[in-house]
């Protein structure tokens, strides 16, 4: 058997970018509410007005607030042993800051929960994946106070003991190392108080960013160390971008910059959430870049204290780094970068690396020895719908097998990886773009990037080869 028989197959998405029902049975406005649409050419806009003369695409995303019990009996008919999804803060603590939580929200995940367990599916829940309440960001200027991690702990208490008997999984932050680049200002430290307008024109404050994660870092070390203490049968992971770079050249100088972007990038903030501590590189980083973290006494243990037991991570892609300016570029996710000559690339430019996934699998394992799940990954694209409502979507199958037979490689090179959870199994808004055309799922839904469309679901091509390798435990990859 290429896979352990008790291997974790199943799907991913996040609260924000598919419930819709943004303003529903009591939730609050998060940050991604307030995020208009875009394209690939064209940047999405902060617009905390939320004017009727600008579209925002979480407001009904695909409907999965009313549409869950459906869709969740689809993802069983496909075979899901594990569905990743994200708690929308907002729906727990409209704004933060209330004493008591809002129990229309908790009840809705209580429903979402039950109708997992319905259909034995276990859910990995990612407690805070690029939103929390937008009047956090106004009033404190998002992470940049440490009073947020007060308030992530007050919902990470109420979240946990309610569905302690339901969820086993937890993951901290999604893509938490977003808050070690320019592109985590929206998502992940929030702090873009004041601004509205195109995030093209969003300015960067790096000390702020690095001050507002070091808030971050505390605050899911916290949760970790309190979920270990109130409920040991929890399983709390880490989650990572993951951006391999390789050096364009042999050029030792291209070696260098490779290994100086992954240490900031992909390394950094996991280095800190798994060993507990700040790595020995971070220093002359801060140095050169003149950021002096403010720490109060006790962090360290903090740090120290909350460690996790599993490492998760997205996976789309691998770069190219060189020292050569005038090299060609290409975009991605989270960033652009150098483009490799050898690998080809989605309609989105992003590089297409199946071996650079059992790579990146090697080099994780080999530095943390940790349980690994693969928690997004996939291949945004456009899909047509036939008019007998069939959706031919073989490069995503391809896409998909690449992927999973280097995932084999990687667990016969010896790497522990216990579960996958592909990216948007069910089509649903675009982070990066807001666009519903940069399709991801194996089941299309209805709806377009102006927001029409019927929202009716229809299983691909890829529906139906998911499901066998399922079945199969990932032994029958071939087409149907
Ligand atoms: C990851 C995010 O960065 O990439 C997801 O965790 C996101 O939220 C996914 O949707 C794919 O990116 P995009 O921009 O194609 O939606």
């Amino acid at each position: 058997m290429k896979f352990p028989k008790d291997f974790l197959w199943g799907g991913a998405v996040a609260a924000n970018q598919c419930e819709g029902a943004w303003n529903v049975a009591g939730k609050g406005v998060s940050i991604s509410d307030v995020l208009t649409e875009g394209s690939h050419h064209k940047p999405r806009r902060i617009e905390p007005s939320l004017s009727e003369q600008y579209f925002y695409p979480s407001h009904e995303a695909i409907d999965f607030y009313h549409r869950y019990e459906d869709d969740i009996r689809l993802l069983a008919e496909m075979g899901f042993k594990v569905f990743r999804t994200s708690i929308n803060w907002t729906r727990i603590f409209p704004t933060g800051e209330e004493d008591q939580p809002n129990e229309q929200g908790l009840l809705f995940y209580d429903r979402l929960f039950a109708c997992c367990k319905k259909y034995q599916i276990e859910p990995l829940v990612t407690i805070s994946h690029y939103e929390l309440p937008y009047a956090l960001v106004e009033k404190y200027n998002g992470w940049t106070n440490r009073k947020l991690i007060d308030l992530f702990m007050k919902y990470c208490k109420v979240i946990f003991k309610r569905y302690q008997h339901q969820v086993k999984y937890w993951l901290t932050f999604n893509e938490v190392n977003a808050g070690t680049i320019y592109t985590g200002t929206t998502s992940t430290t929030a702090n873009f108080k004041g601004f509205s307008g195109s995030l093209a024109d969003l300015k960067d404050n790096e000390a702020e960013r690095f001050q507002a994660l070091h808030h971050i870092f505390l605050a899911s070390a916290q949760a970790v160390e309190y979920a270990h203490q109130h409920y040991p049968h929890f399983k709390m992971g880490c989650m990572i971008g993951f951006l391999g770079y390789y050096p364009y050249t042999c050029n030792p100088d291209d070696l260098l910059l490779a290994q100086e972007k992954m240490r900031m990038i992909d390394w950094f903030s996991s280095d800190i959430q798994v060993r507990g501590y700040y790595p020995s590189y971070a220093k002359r980083y801060f140095e050169k870049k003149g950021i002096s973290i403010q720490q109060m006494p006790g962090d360290s243990q903090i740090l120290q204290t909350g460690k996790v037991d599993f490492y998760t991570f997205s996976y789309y892609m691998t770069f190219c780094v060189s020292q050569d300016p005038n090299v060609e570029e290409t975009t991605g996710n989270l960033l652009g970068g150098v483009k490799n000559p050898y690998l080809k690339a989605s309609d989105w430019g992003w590089q297409i690396d199946p071996k650079g996934l059992r790579w990146s699998l090697n080099e994780i394992y080999d530095r943390y020895q940790l349980p690994i799940m693969i928690v997004e990954n996939g291949l945004g694209a456009y899909d047509e719908l036939t008019s007998d409502f069939q959706i031919h979507d073989d490069y995503r199958i391809d896409y998909m097998r690449q992927h999973i037979e280097q995932m084999a490689e990687a667990i016969a090179d010896g790497v522990n990886l216990i579960g996958y959870t592909p990216w948007g199994c069910i089509d649903l808004v675009s982070l990066s773009t807001g666009e519903m055309d940069k399709r991801y799922g194996m089941i299309y839904v209805d709806k377009n990037n102006d927001g029409t469309g019927s929202l009716k679901r229809y299983k691909k091509d890829s529906f139906y080869w998911y499901q066998r390798v399922i079945q199969t435990n990932g032994e029958e990859l071939g087409n149907l």
